[in-house]
């Protein structure tokens, strides 16, 4: 195989201090999320937030009931914002009434996230919480976008590794670096 270690400028988070952070938003996302006769449902937002979703999940433990959820949403084209998004798998669950936290692995422009949010609110979910793992706050685009739970805000970098890829590469990185251009 071919090393991947020169394509990536720097490592912004190793997967030690990945691991700390993400065990600080499950204990505020279990003391956070209401007391319900129905378990919250965590929405894997697919592809990138695939290791942020485990590991999350797993340390919220036998601390609660929840349900994992999926969807797949496609914004990017070749590491450029579309403008666009488009929903490409849908949740299976009936969310109405429903305590809902989307996982995501980062907000860039917030075009996904809105589209996200304008796909699920109108099934009228009791609440909806936003948890992204990486926040880039000076990139966004779209107003009024609520962001409940952030990580690490990074700068308007491309960064790759931990779910977070290029071209379907580098997801598998263990820790988040930012790639060469
Ligand atoms: P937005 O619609 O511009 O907010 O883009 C959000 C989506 O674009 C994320 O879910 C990622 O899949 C992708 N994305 C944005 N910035 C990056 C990056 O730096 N690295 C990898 N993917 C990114
Ligand atoms: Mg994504």
């Amino acid at each position: 195989m071919n090393s991947l270690k020169g394509d990536i400028v720097h490592i912004l988070f190793t997967k030690e201090q990945i691991a700390i952070r993400v065990k600080e938003l499950a204990d505020q996302l279990v003391v956070d999320l209401p007391e319900s006769d129905q378990p919250p449902i965590f929405v894997n937002i697919m592809g990138g937030a695939a290791h942020f979703f485990v590991h999350l999940t797993e340390a919220i433990g036998d601390r609660g009931q929840l349900i994992e959820d999926f969807m797949a949403v496609k914004s990017y084209d070749e590491d450029k914002s579309t403008g666009s998004a488009k929903i490409l798998i849908d949740l299976l669950s009936d969310i109405a009434d429903r305590d809902i936290v989307i996982v995501e692995d980062i907000i860039d422009s917030g075009i996904t996230m809105r589209a996200i949010l304008d796909l699920l609110s109108p099934r009228k979910p009791r609440s909806i919480r936003v948890c992204t793992l990486l926040d880039k706050a000076e990139a966004r685009q779209v107003d009024d976008l609520q962001v409940d739970y952030v990580g690490f805000t990074v700068g308007d970098h491309f960064v790759v590794g931990y779910g977070l890829d290029s071209r379907q590469g580098y997801r598998h990185l263990p820790y988040i670096g930012v790639l060469k251009t």
